[in-house]
């Protein structure tokens, strides 16, 4: 039973005490800081310019459903310009298209979770970003790709980790496609799996040029509330991949109590926009009911904003059932820890729904 649970978690309000909507924005800065100072660090601002060069094209990909480049994207930096691989499909269909920037594990087009012609098929262009490209995924010291472009020697616990060197690498994505007349640029969403899925919400709620985002099976330190979780802990997580947090989140291992947030108030921090989260039934690890529970809690900031965030019930839902009337959309499926074809059909149909009603 939902309400029970909550209450026995003893977790942090989403809004402060009488609190009004006209300081919502300030709020959400502010607590947009309070995350990266105790968990995924600080990310440096903008480049001015992100520059491109496309250095391959394919006509017809995709039984010549679709066009498909390779762009390199380059940036400067302190210590010089930075470039990486972006790919690029894009249907022959009536554009401007909505279109995916999906955070990927694999380069394109090998990897079981990127179906890409169903996407393109869905009426949506796709962007694929490998996200070793960023920063390789290991405790290197930070000392590759984008990593390795900035002095990390004054770091007092806060500077970025590789959850915000990714999450960095997707909104330079989303600079470069504001300057393609194919892209419907009020239906840009972002998604990715596990890891890529606590990326893709930390991407979404800062860079709000997003329309929406689709996070799955992102388990502890993306969408589940922390305190009392089942599954992984922040202990079990800063000891495996303690490169994806800034050094602060240490300190919280075995006592998330003292976190000055949980995960529930990030979540918040989309509100308004369409945010859409699947769940496995069999990803004890990532704990699907934690994950439900932030929805839950977060719709109060969607409420304050005059929209439904999570229209469910306080029961945890069965497996099957899509939530999708309000803002906040959950389904837990059948299965285990996986991206599969049918939760990226979801994602998409969800944001297709969301776009009508606006
Ligand atoms: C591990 C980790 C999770 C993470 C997952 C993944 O299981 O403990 O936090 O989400 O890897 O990214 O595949």
């Amino acid at each position: 039973m939902l309400l029970q649970d909550i209450l026995s978690r003893k977790l942090p309000p989403v809004l402060p005490y009488n609190f009004k909507a006209s300081d919502w924005e300030a709020y959400r800065q502010d607590m947009i800081r309070r995350f990266a100072k105790h968990e995924y660090g600080f990310l440096p601002d903008a480049p001015e310019a992100v520059r491109s060069e496309t250095v391959l094209t394919e006509e017809k990909a995709w039984a010549g459903k679709a066009v498909h480049s390779e762009t390199a994207l380059s940036f400067d930096t302190p210590r010089g310009e930075f470039s990486f691989p972006v790919h690029l499909v894009v249907p022959y269909q009536q554009q401007p298209l909505p279109l995916v920037i999906y955070l990927s594990f694999t380069p394109y087009p090998a990897g079981k979770y990127g179906p890409i012609e169903e996407i393109i098929d869905q009426g949506y262009a796709l962007a694929v970003i490998d996200y070793q490209e960023l920063s390789k995924d290991e405790d290197d010291g930070f000392t590759s790709g984008l990593a390795a472009m900035y002095d990390r020697s004054q770091d007092e616990g806060s500077m970025w980790g590789k959850i915000s060197m990714w999450a960095y690498g997707a909104s330079r994505v989303m600079d470069y496609v504001q300057t393609l007349p194919e892209i419907d640029k009020r239906r840009i969403y972002c998604v990715g799996h596990s890891r890529l899925g606590k990326t893709a919400l930390w991407c979404a709620v800062q860079d709000t040029r997003f329309a929406g985002a689709g996070s799955n099976c992102s388990g502890c330190s993306g969408v589940a509330v922390t305190r009392n979780k089942k599954g992984e802990l922040i202990e079990d997580i800063v000891t495996r991949f303690p490169h994806w947090f800034c050094e602060n989140y240490r300190q919280y291992a075995g006592a998330e109590d003292k976190l000055p947030f949980d995960q529930h108030q990030l979540v918040a921090l989309m509100a308004p926009r369409p945010f859409f989260v699947c769940e496995a039934e069999d990803d004890i690890w990532c704990d699907p009911e934690s994950e439900y529970m932030s929805l839950y809690l977060a719709s109060e900031a969607y409420h304050l904003l005059g929209v439904d965030g999570l229209v469910g019930n306080r029961d945890y839902p069965p497996v099957g059932r899509a939530l999708t009337a309000g803002k906040l959309g959950y389904r837990l499926r059948g299965g285990n820890h996986f991206m599969s074809r049918h939760d990226w059909l979801m994602y998409l149909q969800f944001f297709n729904e969301q776009a009508v009603k606006k």
